[in-house]
């Protein structure tokens, strides 16, 4: 076993030592040292590297807004306001200490859970940036394991820092043995989230040295884990459902060529894949995904990401975390949109049909609505979906895929964005609107395009989670309620 932090300066600590009992992580002939856990102050983990201080709660403006109960008893509640943009917020968290009254904001429409450092998102002006960085901008011209770093530190890497952590994250792209046995053992046909979700948790189990979460040196080794996994569970889950055998990880390919060959290696062409035959093909594919794993990588506090910061404050393990973080994509209202695009582009079959189906969902017959369209935050185009809607067009191209359903797309698209249901309600495409029509191009089930989703965020999940459990007296969640049920009353016995 190898003592790594002898041959490194003082803010460098190796911890080859965890790797010691697990071989399989490693791709013949990696080094075991060059694994390392970056301490020091200026660009800690989680960490945005300037002087905003996200645990403080946001920014004091010095102003106070003051709450006159019918009771006549005044609460003076600060005024915040972020880093960035114009919002503002009042700070209710003395509310019950100062008047005795709680707040009631069902689905947290109106209320921050947290200060952040990592996500910035302008609904009404279409912005999307990560620690600064807007969105359009990285999937031009960054990849996702640079982007992720990004995420996890605060800063983009420098060409050193970025060939480290790609090689970080390429010796935990393998998984163990007994791990991929899991996938045996699930019932044919397995919804692919439902395996998802039990396998990620089930990293808890693998992976002990991870669980202790007030270990900070333990934090990134165990974000680098889940983003390296996740690309050979998401293939495991999809080769499972086809009865093919497992494809591994290759040292020589990237984050997502390994992904692509995880996915659609036909074991009757060793080196080649099912669909993506050509040079051509594979750069136009190889960008595409790459982008959409990018767009995808984290969205600030929706849904999956506040059920891992709520499962988190209970200093729940990463990956149980991470896990109840893939749970909560699952619901078609999130992460399962691009799934319900595809099925409604099916149902409505061709253009001449598009205007008759508009006029139900304004109408609201049935409860039909134009799903990948609206958002609860974007109430302008959705900042990711401008750039995917080219790349889409630019993969059907390439792989000769003549999909009606893009035909059906284009058109109620141009209805909607000129009808006025739509224009009043500010109701934009939004990202899964375009992602469901490649992903199906690529042959991907529908069924699975939330794990793939889920591949993605989970950078922004473990992101999400650090800053959290690494904020100086950070506290359980604890929402309350109005109880609206039965008053106490007798059992009366059997
Ligand atoms: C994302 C979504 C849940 C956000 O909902 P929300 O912010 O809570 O918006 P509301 O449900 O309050 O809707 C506001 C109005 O717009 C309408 N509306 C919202 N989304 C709509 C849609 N996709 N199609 C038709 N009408 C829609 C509502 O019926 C409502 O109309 P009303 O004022 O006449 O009652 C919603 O837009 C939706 O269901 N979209 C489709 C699913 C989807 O694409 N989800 C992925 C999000 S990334």
């Amino acid at each position: 076993m190898l003592s790594g932090a002898s041959i490194y300066s003082s803010n460098w600590l190796a911890c080859s030592d965890t790797y010691g009992s697990d071989p399989q992580e490693l791709p013949d002939g990696a080094p075991r040292c060059l694994v390392r856990l970056r301490l020091g102050a200026a660009r800690c983990f989680g960490g945005s590297g300037t002087t905003f201080n996200a645990n403080a709660g946001g920014i004091e403006t010095g102003t106070f807004a003051k709450l006159i109960l019918p009771d006549g008893k005044e609460a003076s509640l600060p005024i915040l306001h972020p880093s960035t943009g114009t919002d503002k917020f009042v700070n209710i968290s003395t509310l019950h200490k100062q008047v005795g009254h709680y707040t009631y904001d069902p689905g947290f429409t109106c209320t921050a859970s947290c200060a952040s450092s990592i996500t910035f998102i302008d609904g009404d002006e279409g912005i999307l940036t990560y620690r600064g960085y807007p969105v359009d901008q990285l999937a031009r011209k960054s990849c996702f394991l640079e982007t992720s770093y990004l995420l996890l530190y605060g800063e983009l890497p420098s060409p050193s820092e970025l060939d480290d952590f790609k090689s970080e994250v390429k010796k935990h792209m393998l998984l163990k043995k007994d791990l991929l046995d899991f996938f045996a053992h699930f019932p044919t046909g397995a919804h692919p989230m439902a395996q998802m979700t039990s396998v990620v948790a089930g990293l808890s189990a693998f992976y002990p040295v991870n669980l202790d979460v007030k270990n900070e040196d333990q934090h990134k080794e165990a974000a680098v884990r889940l983003i390296g996994k996740m690309p050979m569970i998401t293939s495991m889950v999809y080769r499972n459902n086809l009865g093919l055998p497992v494809s591994y990880p290759h040292a020589e390919l990237d984050y997502t060529g390994n992904f692509l060959r995880m996915m659609f290696e036909n074991p009757m062409y060793p080196g080649g894949m099912n669909r993506i035959y050509s040079d051509e093909v594979y750069t136009v594919v190889q960008k595409a995904m790459d982008v959409f794993f990018i767009l995808h990588a984290d969205h600030e506090q929706n849904a999956s990401t506040s059920t891992v910061r709520i499962a988190g404050s209970s200093q729940a393990n990463p990956y149980a975390c991470v896990s109840a973080g893939v749970a909560s994509l699952w619901g078609p209202a999130h992460g399962g949109a691009n799934e319900a695009v595809i099925d409604m582009l099916a149902q409505i079959g061709k253009k001449e049909n598009v205007a008759e189906f508009v006029r139900k969902v304004k109408n609201k017959e049935d409860g039909v609505r134009l799903m990948g369209f609206g958002h609860r935050v974007y109430k302008n185009y959705d900042p990711r979906a401008k750039y995917f809607r080219e790349l889409v067009q630019d993969v059907l191209k390439v792989m000769d895929v003549k999909d009606p359903s893009l035909e059906v797309a284009m058109e109620l698209e141009r209805i909607a964005l000129t009808d006025d249901y739509f224009v009043q309600r500010k109701l934009y495409p939004n990202v899964d609107f375009y992602t469901g029509i490649m992903l199906r191009a690529l042959g991907i089930p529908t069924n699975m395009f939330t794990c793939l989703f889920a591949l993605s965020r989970t950078t922004g999940w473990i992101s999400q989670w650090a800053e959290m459990v690494e904020e100086k007296g950070f506290r359980i969640s604890r929402p309350r309620q109005i109880f609206i049920g039965a008053p106490e009353r007798t059992y009366p016995g059997l």
